[in-house]
């Protein structure tokens, strides 16, 4: 898909898709010299609403937005076009701004558009149609549209990267591919990228994660990419969780447990990120982990009742081998910390079923100890529309994790306060770090959409850093 600004002699055959704001029909009709009156209750501008007419041989598609819509509304609304009207549209399209529109908003929608080319088709015979060639004339009064259009064009391409990392199967997305995936993005940004084997990892003592990956015939991966601009002022480093596959391993999931490809939601938001942060040349020094595995079983498999050793050299009582991405969290969290003293850490996981409970689909579930990224965060997913709501790390639920027998365990064993007790754990391998965040992303990364009609990814967390990450540059 190419993005072509203000052309002289604009399409008059493709469609030509105008987005409008509420009670602004006739005004911005006017304005873009379409002599069409448009009775009201046919037609306002209500968010999720459309019309079409044809003048002059051209098909005109309006787009209602709603009186102020956000980010995710108009977003969505531009998705449509292409993941759902694609019939309309075949070699150009004309997307014609009105100048009520700000820069975020034609963010937005540049960015919608262009996800709206994304399908999940991937094995079916009969393949989703390519936009790959569509030319896409943009019509705005805004300056720097040029740049605009560049970003926008960016961030799409890394929340696709999201989706398709989430979406494509297990048997395709294993922690070698994620590590031949963060390699490839290595050589493309001039990136240092280190991707290390079960037998390094051993090396390097990370122990919690080895164990989890002991039962899976896939060899796990510790994949660590360090971006740095000489203009940084700060360093923030990020871990995802990156199970490539959930079985639950011996405390076997009995319930859903095909929609445990998207385990690695956290690892596919922290390496589409860091992909968007280079693309785009943020001035930002970032450091991010994937501890990559696959949690399956077979005679090596780790056992409930074990008890294993970590990065951080505290002792690990194994209560549950569901309870095994804080295990590889925990070592990603300790070797960034410990190696490379971030400014900020900051870590996204598809970590419990209790976020769900909690907040449903809604956001993610939020635990820091320090209020200034708490605020930010929650403030940038509000702007961008994936939100985020705090939870407490009071210490009476961190005694819930003591072990008779070692350091900690790994599950308390009770039915209440499932992610509370998860993000304890993960902070007892901090080493006390005074700004650290996580996010437990079980509910928000993998859902069901209008684009499809299974869950599929999300991308949650792309947008979210990158607001969050230019809010404190
Ligand atoms: N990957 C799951 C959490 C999850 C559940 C993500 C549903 C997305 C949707 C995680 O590894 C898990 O199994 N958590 C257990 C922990 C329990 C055994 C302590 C859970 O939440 O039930
Ligand atoms: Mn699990
Ligand atoms: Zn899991």
């Amino acid at each position: 898909m190419q993005f072509k600004l203000n052309p002289k002699n604009p399409s008059s055959t493709g469609l030509r898709v105008i987005p409008v704001f509420e009670n602004q029909v006739s005004d911005i009709l006017t304005e873009k010299n379409l002599q069409k009156t448009i009775p009201s209750p046919l037609f306002s501008g209500k968010k999720d609403s459309q019309f079409s007419f044809e003048i002059e041989g051209q098909l005109v598609l309006l787009i209602g937005l709603g009186e102020n819509p956000d980010y995710k509304t108009v977003e969505n609304s531009l998705r449509r076009v292409l993941s759902k009207q694609s019939s309309l549209i075949e070699k150009e399209v004309l997307l014609d701004f009105p100048a009520e529109m700000d820069e975020s908003h034609v963010e937005a929608a540049l960015v919608g558009f262009k996800l709206g080319a994304y399908s999940i088709g991937f094995y079916k015979k009969e393949k989703p149609k390519d936009h790959s060639k569509l030319k896409v004339e943009i019509i705005t009064s805004l300056k720097k549209a040029k740049d605009l259009a560049a970003r926008a064009g960016k961030i799409a391409d890394a929340k696709i990267e999201a989706f398709k990392l989430v979406d494509l199967p297990p048997n395709k997305i294993t922690p070698e591919n994620l590590g031949d995936w963060a390699k490839n993005l290595g050589k493309k940004f001039e990136l240092n990228v280190k991707v290390w084997d079960s037998k390094k990892a051993k090396s390097e003592k990370l122990e919690a994660f080895l164990a989890v990956g002991r039962g899976s015939a896939k060899d796990p991966r510790f994949i660590i990419i360090e971006y740095r601009h000489p203009k940084a002022s700060k360093h923030v480093g990020l871990v995802g969780k990156g199970v490539t596959f959930d079985t639950g391993g011996l405390n076997i999931k009995t319930q859903g447990m095909h929609h445990m490809k998207s385990d690695m939601g956290g690892a596919a938001a922290v390496l589409a990120t860091t992909q968007l942060v280079a693309d785009l040349g943020l001035h930002l020094n970032l450091t991010s982990i994937v501890p990559a595995v696959e949690n399956a079983i077979d005679k090596d498999a780790y056992l409930p009742s074990e008890v294993i050793g970590s990065h951080a050299g505290l002792s690990i009582e194994v209560i549950d081998t569901d309870a095994e991405g804080r295990l590889i969290l925990a070592d990603g969290l300790s070797y960034l910390i410990k190696n490379y003293a971030p400014d900020q850490v900051i870590d996204l996981a598809t970590l419990t079923g209790s976020a769900i409970g909690t907040f449903g689909y809604e956001c993610a579930a939020l635990f820091t100890n320090d209020g200034t990224i708490s605020y930010g965060l929650q403030s940038a997913g509000e702007e961008i529309g994936e939100k985020s709501w705090p939870l407490p790390l009071w210490e009476s639920f961190g005694k819930e994790m003591d072990s008779e027998i070692a350091d900690i365990k790994n599950y308390h064993g009770k039915p209440f306060a499932g992610a509370i007790t998860a993000a304890k754990f993960l902070q007892a391998f901090t080493h006390e770090h005074p700004a650290w965040a996580h996010l437990d992303i079980a509910g928000v990364a993998f859902s069901d959409t209008e684009f499809a009609k299974t869950k599929t990814g999300t991308a949650y967390g792309v947008g979210l850093l990158l607001r969050y990450f230019e809010s404190i540059l």
